[in-house]
């Protein structure tokens, strides 16, 4: 109750310095969010007060996200999609769900956020990248005296077994991550099988990204593979949390965000765009602990965002599995021949 309190009253501290100018909107706006709650609510009130625009928002996965714009296809209630892995917001852009929009602050964003833009002929923006790692339970890897993965072929252990979580990857887009990352690095047919070898150590494929970190952080599995931007915030409740990323090398996700074709509250849904690439509202994110590297190059950057240059990353081809085809395919294919396996 206090945090929420404290991020409310720094919503309201912040968004004092904003452009007068937004202060002038009316309506409201619908949007389909795929970060962390806090995240979420904290753009939205800061929006909400800065606007004068009521803002209502439904949390989803990534992958629950773009379900739910090809559901709403004929007939869109949502008016924006915030945040979320970039590949089913690629995906989006290339079912004709997004909007094309070209905005004037492409210029201050770092090269990759902008090439998210281009590629999707501008249906879709980077706002902000994080890696992918691992995540586990100092104290039970200590009390089952089992070292702290570093490597992909750490996580094979017959001493992990049952001891691993991750999410499922049709409704979260970390865990489609890790499949995009793994076929690129070992070749697919090999990412399959170390794929079906790590399935004997999982003992859960949760709904949302970030259910296997929180699940870490509690106790109730020692690792969990991650976005290592989402321990920070675990640590600081005090979970005994802590992450490494792959010896072999790993991906990142640009987090994206996208207008929806055919938003009703359209006008709205531009402003909340614009708004939302300024280094003031970037810096929401770590203002209500989330970590990922922001988009727009004059934001601050807090300290515990990961150090992209200790991190041994992939050339990730964000257009090839950004792909509809590419990613039903392997979606299904892991399916098929991972998720279809006893345990
Ligand atoms: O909000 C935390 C986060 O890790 C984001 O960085 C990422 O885009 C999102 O979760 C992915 O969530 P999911 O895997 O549930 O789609």
């Amino acid at each position: 109750m206090k945090k929420r309190n404290a991020l409310a009253s720094l919503a309201l501290g912040l968004t004092a310095c904003f452009p007068a100018a937004h202060a002038q909107g009316t309506g409201q706006l619908n949007v389909v969010c795929s970060v962390q709650d806090e995240w979420c609510s904290l753009m939205s009130t800061a929006f909400a007060r800065s606007a004068g625009i009521k803002v209502n928002v439904l949390k989803r996965g990534s992958g629950e996200a773009l379900a739910q714009l090809l559901t709403e296809r004929s007939n869109p209630k949502t008016d924006l999609w915030f945040g979320g892995t970039g590949d089913p917001h690629l995906q989006a852009a290339e079912q004709d769900l997004t909007l094309s929009y070209k905005s004037p602050s492409l210029p201050q964003l770092h090269p990759w956020a902008q090439a998210q833009a281009e590629q999707s002929q501008w249906r879709t923006v980077g706002v902000y990248s994080g890696p992918l790692g691992f995540a586990f339970n100092t104290e039970l890897l200590a009390k089952k005296k089992l070292p702290a993965p570093k490597c992909w072929k750490d996580l094979l252990s017959p001493a992990l077994r049952g001891e691993i979580q991750v999410a499922n990857p049709a409704s979260s887009g970390t865990a489609y991550t890790m499949i995009a990352t793994l076929v690129q690095l070992m070749g697919e047919d090999q990412a399959f099988a170390y794929m079906k070898g790590l399935h004997k150590n999982v003992s859960q494929y949760s709904r949302s990204g970030t259910g296997p970190i929180k699940a870490a952080s509690r106790g109730e599995t020692t690792v969990s593979i991650s976005f290592v931007h989402d321990a920070p915030s675990e640590q600081m409740q005090g979970f005994p949390i802590e992450t490494s990323t792959p010896c072999e090398g790993t991906g990142a996700e640009i987090g994206s965000m996208s207008i929806v074709k055919g938003a009703r509250n359209l006008e709205n849904a531009k402003k909340f765009y614009e708004w939302a690439l300024t280094p003031a509202a970037q810096q929401l994110a770590a203002a209500a602990h989330q970590y990922q590297l922001p988009a727009n190059k004059s934001a601050g950057l807090d300290s515990h965002i990961p150090d992209f240059r200790k991190i041994r990353l992939i050339d990730y081809d964000y257009a090839k599995y950004g792909r509809s085809a590419e990613r039903k395919r392997l979606i299904e294919r892991w399916e098929r021949e991972v998720n279809s396996l006893p345990h």
